[in-house]
Order: C-alpha cells, then sequence, then structure tokens
C-alpha cells in the first residue's frame, strides 16, 4: 500500500512534466519552469530506482537529491519578480504570500539535502519520496494551476 501510494504521488506530480513548458516567450518565467524541470527530473531518477526499474546507485541518488535542493534553492529568486506568460500556471497567490512560498522551497531544499546526504541503500527512496512528493504536493495545490 505505501508503495502504490508513492508511486500514485510521484504519478501525479510528474504528470505533464516533459513538454508543459514549449512555447514559452517570458525568459523569466521559462527559467522558473526549468528549475521545476530539473527537480522533476532529478524525482525521476529516484523514482525509477524507488520502483526498481534501475539499479540503486548512491552516487546518483545522492546527485539526483542534490539538484533538487539546488533547485530549491532558486526557486525564491526565480519567482521574486512577478513575471507572467500565456503558458505560465504560476498563481498570483505566490505574491500575496511569497513567505510561504519561500518557506515552502526551503523546506524542499532541506529535505532533499538530508535526502543526499544520508542515503545508503534503496529501502531509504520510499520514505524519503513520499516525504518531498508531499512537498510538490502542497506548493502546487497552493500556487499552481
Ligand atoms: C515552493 C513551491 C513549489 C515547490 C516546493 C514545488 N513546485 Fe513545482 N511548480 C511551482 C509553481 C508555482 C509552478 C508553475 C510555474 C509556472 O508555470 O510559471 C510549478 C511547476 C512545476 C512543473 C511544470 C514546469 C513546466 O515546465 O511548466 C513541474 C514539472 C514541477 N513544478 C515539478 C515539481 C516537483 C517534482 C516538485 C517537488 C519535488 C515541485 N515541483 C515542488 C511551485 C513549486
Amino acid at each position: 500500500m505505501k508503495s502504490l501510494n508513492l508511486l500514485t504521488l510521484i504519478a501525479i506530480v510528474l504528470a505533464g512534466a516533459a513538454f508543459a513548458h514549449t512555447g514559452v516567450k517570458n525568459a523569466a518565467v521559462k527559467a522558473r519552469m526549468d528549475a521545476m524541470s530539473g527537480i522533476a527530473d532529478g524525482m525521476k531518477v529516484l523514482g525509477q530506482m524507488a520502483k526498481g526499474e534501475t539499479g540503486f546507485d548512491q552516487s546518483a541518488a545522492q546527485a539526483a537529491a542534490t539538484a533538487i535542493a539546488r533547485h530549491a534553492a532558486a526557486t525564491p529568486e526565480l519567482f521574486e519578480a512577478r513575471e507572467d506568460d500565456p503558458k505560465s500556471e504560476a498563481k498570483q497567490a505566490i505574491w500575496s504570500n511569497f513567505d510561504d512560498f519561500t518557506s515552502k522551497s526551503r523546506d524542499l531544499e532541506e529535505m532533499a539535502l538530508g535526502l543526499a546526504t544520508s542515503i545508503t541503500g534503496p529501502a531509504d527512496l520510499g520514505p524519503a519520496m513520499a516525504s518531498l512528493a508531499a512537498n510538490c504536493k502542497a506548493c502546487h495545490k497552493a500556487y499552481r494551476e
């Protein structure tokens, strides 16, 4: 059950990841979408290991978690200016609750860094990914169309 929930969460989070940002004109919007895609790529690497689709590789897992943390760290700055684009899914609520938006980014950064420094085997992936995915979901629910 636990892994099923996890896979469902990951599927929800990654839905539409590959081509959501084609045709974006505003470079600032494109940059923040690219950061989100980088986060999704890291989740994909971890998810494939969690599901056993790829073998567990500690340094690849650490690199994926570190990349998620790096993009999460950049998120507040990338979203700070109130940029818009017809393709953007960002809600205006971001800019009226920017402290909360920032704190959700920091939570993701800390969780991903925690995973990068603690991961020793595939069994670590499931619980860590569930927390990461819950964080994506919380922020998307509040701040993404
Ligand atoms: C602090 C808030 C926040 C967190 C945390 C967050 N996201 Fe996002 N994400 C957003 C917002 C806002 C958008 C919409 C950006 C836009 O369209 O301008 C977005 C968009 C995306 C997109 C679509 C990018 C595109 O090309 O249009 C993907 C994929 C994504 N997020 C994946 C993730 C994953 C995976 C996680 C967790 C590991 C995550 N996000 C965590 C706020 C967040």
